[in-house]
């Protein structure tokens, strides 16, 4: 089953179009065969290490059911079960588990961790979140938008509003320049992508005839846009204290009812990767209420509540399209 010319998943930036498509393709196609209850593994005698340093429930589950179900094994490794990320370096590490592993899935921080995985592993490296990237995240927001609309995906605009510096930001703007899509960045001028990547995705863009916007206007963002997503303010390890200015930079880039109505769309839909800060259920959301009056942060609970809302849809395709990295890379 070769539907990528790729050793590693480690950035969209590496993909042809085609190629995400084809992993877009067999991932529903999976997804159909589990529904219907003919899934066949393909991939039985296969073992797959996880890699967490940092915490994860969607990315993690989605790889081991995913391997479950297509008849492979995995061991999870974090920072404190293992020697990684503190006596052992990763070149070691990648070289240790290249010879019992068929893959490594890493999560952690910087990209240049997951290139340097891939160089010396010998074996699959799929990247599973880093500071910059987060490339299975994207193929499940490309699959969750395909099924919410019934545009192809070139005729797609969504918006991406919030803090656009890091993986999610990054990512989506690879994904749609990569796609042809038509991709929109909502935020202050510095929380925009770097410049470079910004560069990169324009080239891309004449090639594929995506049309990329970054301004400042929430509104104009999103108007007449299909998908409106986010990610929480502050998730790059910063100190709370972070928050205080973050607020008050970001309040205009929050998704409420308001900004949905901006737009103008009444099939408008609302996408995040979760997790979310919505509402006081969590340790943070209780600390944002009672320091600034804040009742969740990067989206409303009305929102995230609303039949706009696809963002659990979007988080059972982490699963999905996971499956469809794994046996795109390891089947035979
Ligand atoms: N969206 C996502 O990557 O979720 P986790 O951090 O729970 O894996
Ligand atoms: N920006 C978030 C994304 C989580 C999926 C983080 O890096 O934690």
């Amino acid at each position: 089953m070769s539907t990528v010319n790729q050793k590693h998943f480690l950035k969209l930036l590496d993909y042809t179009p085609a190629e995400i498509q084809n992993l877009l393709d067999l991932a529903a196609r999976l997804k159909t065969e589990k529904k219907i209850g003919v899934e066949q593994p393909r991939l039985s005698g296969k073992n797959i290490a996880l890699i967490f340093e940092k915490t994860s429930t969607r990315t993690r589950c989605a790889f081991e059911v995913a391997a479950h179900d297509q008849g492979a094994h995995v061991t999870y490794l974090d920072s404190s079960g293992s020697q990684i990320g503190h006596k052992e370096s990763i070149r070691d590490t990648a070289r240790v588990l290249g010879r019992m592993y068929d893959a490594i899935e890493y999560r952690g921080y910087g990209q240049e961790i997951v290139e340097q995985l891939a160089e010396f592993a010998g074996v699959p490296v799929i990247n599973g979140l880093t500071n910059e990237f987060h490339p299975t995240q994207m193929l499940a927001d490309l699959l969750t938008m395909k099924e919410n609309c019934k545009k192809s995906l070139n005729q797609i605009a969504y918006t991406y509003v919030g803090d656009a510096r890091y993986n999610m930001g990054n990512s989506l703007l690879v994904a749609g320049a990569k796609m042809g899509m038509d991709v929109r960045i909502g935020a202050p001028r510095a929380f925009w992508p770097n410049d470079d990547l910004v560069r990169q995705c324009r080239s891309i863009a004449e090639q594929t005839g995506a049309r990329i916007t970054l301004t400042e206007d929430a509104a104009a963002a999103v108007n007449q846009t299909d998908f409106i997503h986010t990610d929480v303010w502050v998730s790059m390890g910063e100190a709370k204290e972070v928050w205080r200015e973050r607020i008050e930079q970001l309040k205009p880039y929050r998704v409420d009812s308001q900004l949905l109505a901006a737009s103008h769309n009444s099939n408008v839909r609302f996408m995040h990767c979760l997790p979310a800060i919505h509402n006081r259920d969590t340790g943070i959301g209780q600390w944002l209420f009672e320091e600034f009056a804040l009742d969740g942060a990067e989206v409303s609970e009305d929102v995230f509540e609303s039949n706009a809302s696809i963002v659990f849809e979007q988080a059972e395709n982490r699963m999905h399209t996971i499956k469809a990295v794994l046996v795109a890379l390891l089947s035979t």
